[in-house]
């Protein structure tokens, strides 16, 4: 008989971010898959496998995850954030999709997470309170040319963005090439948030205006948000700005 696959999401890194979702699965599994700092976060049991390997070996974890359940295990493959945003859930699906002789039987269960995107805007109000897109802006599995043809097209098209895997030390340029070619289609009031490890110990958000936007404020634990023309940061009396994108459009005057 085959077992399950729990493709599970462990939320940005605040342990009460964790859905009660999310922490059955890990209870019910034998073994847990994933890159070694999002297993750290988890408390395991004393019978509880833990498989950690790299994070470029998605492909290899995924079909390690399928093998164990065809042969009857109940295993989870651990995301950070949500496991359907640029994480683990698409490669078990395309591992899946690939060998559907081999695994066609095993249980899936994909259990969502809050996404980064979620945590960083909850910070500061509600920048993706309008229509709003989201990329990643490596470029280890698409041409950059397709990432600064869809960032342009979707500022162009009013859509407010985050951008994950913004930079990296094999990656250091890209984040300030985006928002250089941003600056140009947008204004340079256009408001910035940059959220690094929001929900962790060493969590730190920063407001800043596209214009003074600097792409040393970024590393690869923040996730940047760049609002519309109609986002709004807003002061208040003693107490940390908002930042906001109304729900209303309103045509520019
Ligand atoms: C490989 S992606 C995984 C995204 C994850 N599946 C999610 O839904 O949040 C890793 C990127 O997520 C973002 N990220 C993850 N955790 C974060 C956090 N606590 N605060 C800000 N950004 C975070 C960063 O952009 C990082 O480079």
């Amino acid at each position: 008989m085959s077992g399950t696959v729990y493709v599970v999401g462990v939320g940005p890194g605040h342990p009460d971010q964790i859905t009660p979702e999310a922490l059955a699965a890990i209870g019910a599994a034998t073994a847990l898959l994933g890159y070694g700092p999002y297993l750290d976060r988890l408390v395991l049991g004393p019978g509880q496998e833990r498989v950690a390997s790299d994070n470029r070996e998605e492909l290899d974890r995924a079909r390690e995850a399928l093998d164990r359940a065809a042969a009857g295990e109940t295993v989870c493959v651990v995301s950070g954030g949500d496991p359907g945003v640029f994480a683990m859930a698409a490669a078990v699906c395309e591992a899946i999709d690939t060998d559907g002789e081999r695994y066609g039987a095993v249980n899936l269960t994909v259990v969502p997470g809050i996404s980064a995107m979620l945590a960083v805007a909850a910070r500061v109000g509600a920048p993706l309170g309008h229509d709003f897109c989201v990329m990643s802006l490596s470029n280890n599995l698409k041409p950059w040319t397709v990432i600064t043809d869809r960032l342009r097209a979707a500022a162009r098209a009013g859509f407010a963005l985050a951008l994950y895997n913004p930079i990296s030390r094999a990656r250091p340029w890209q984040l300030g090439e985006a928002l250089d070619l941003l600056r140009g289609d947008l204004g340079g009031e256009t408001v910035v948030v940059f959220g690094r490890a929001v929900g962790r110990p060493d969590e730190r958000v920063r407001i800043s205006t596209i214009a003074a936007a600097r792409p040393e404020r970024a590393d690869m634990a923040t996730c940047v948000i760049i609002g519309t023309a109609q986002t709004r940061r807003v002061a208040r009396d003693g107490q940390p700005d908002i930042v906001y994108t109304p729900r209303f459009h309103r045509e520019p005057s």
